[in-house]
């Protein structure tokens, strides 16, 4: 039976695609304050920027491709059960091979209606204002955005409540409940957290790695493998 690594990513996986963290561009996203582009509010105070924000980040995403970390990771499934929980919106876990992942803030390739996330769209295009959905109900990027729910959140919590290992990689830990998740593994499992400038974890049972993600994945790899 194979042991099952349970992986929570954040933005810091992605920087060596060339992706911007969140809260490494000094709390600006793109220069815009996160409020204005990542929340309902946002949106219905100016739907055209948000609209127009998240199609710079969809073009940018299909320009670059997935780092050495996410191609580890994938590779690990060789040996591994392997579920991957992230907080990107991004598609590089999956590009890199990966194949158990979910996205608790949504998936930026993906749309939906402005009323419901019942049905989920493709989108490798930019969403404009008045495209609509084939109810006729304008379209939105398929994020979840500050204020909203985090549907898959059960879930995450009941992946990690079956992991062996627990792996995060490249967060803040500042966003909840995606940061409280690390508290739902077993007790007195293996735990790393790879990070180039970690966060406190209060948890003196978590290895740290203060290192660039395809620097630690690699050294976490040698260490499960050995
Ligand atoms: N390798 C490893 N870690 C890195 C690297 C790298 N090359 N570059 C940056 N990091 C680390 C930073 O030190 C930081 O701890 O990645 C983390 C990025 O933190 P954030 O920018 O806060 O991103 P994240 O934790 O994913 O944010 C969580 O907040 O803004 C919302 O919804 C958004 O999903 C996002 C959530």
């Amino acid at each position: 039976m194979k042991k099952h690594i349970v992986v929570l990513s954040g933005a810091g996986m992605s920087a060596e695609s060339g992706l911007k963290t969140f809260r490494d561009s000094n709390g600006l996203w793109e220069g815009h304050d996160v409020m204005s582009v990542a929340s309902p509010e946002g949106f219905a105070k100016n739907p055209a920027l948000v609209l127009d924000f998240y199609n710079q980040r969809r073009r940018q995403l299909l320009e670059v491709e997935p780092n050495q970390a996410h191609l580890n990771l994938a590779q690990l499934e060789n040996d591994f059960k392997v579920s991957i929980i992230t907080q990107n919106v991004d598609d590089l876990h999956e590009r890199a091979g990966s194949t158990n992942v979910i996205h608790l803030h949504g998936e930026l390739l993906k749309s939906r209606n402005v009323e419901t996330d019942a049905v989920i769209y493709d989108c490798k295009t930019d969403i404009c204002l008045d495209d609509k959905d084939p109810n006729g109900i304008q379209l939105r990027p398929h994020i979840v955005w500050f204020g909203e729910a985090v549907p898959l959140i059960d879930k995450a919590l009941d992946i990690c409540q079956t992991a062996d290992i627990l792996i995060i990689i490249g967060t803040s830990l500042q966003v909840y409940p995606a940061a409280s998740l690390m508290h739902y593994v077993p007790e007195h499992i293996p735990k790393f957290y790879i990070d180039n400038n970690p966060a406190p974890t209060h948890d003196a049972s978590i290895k740290v790695i203060a290192e660039r993600a395809s620097i630690g994945v690699s050294k976490v790899i040698k260490e499960l493998l050995k």
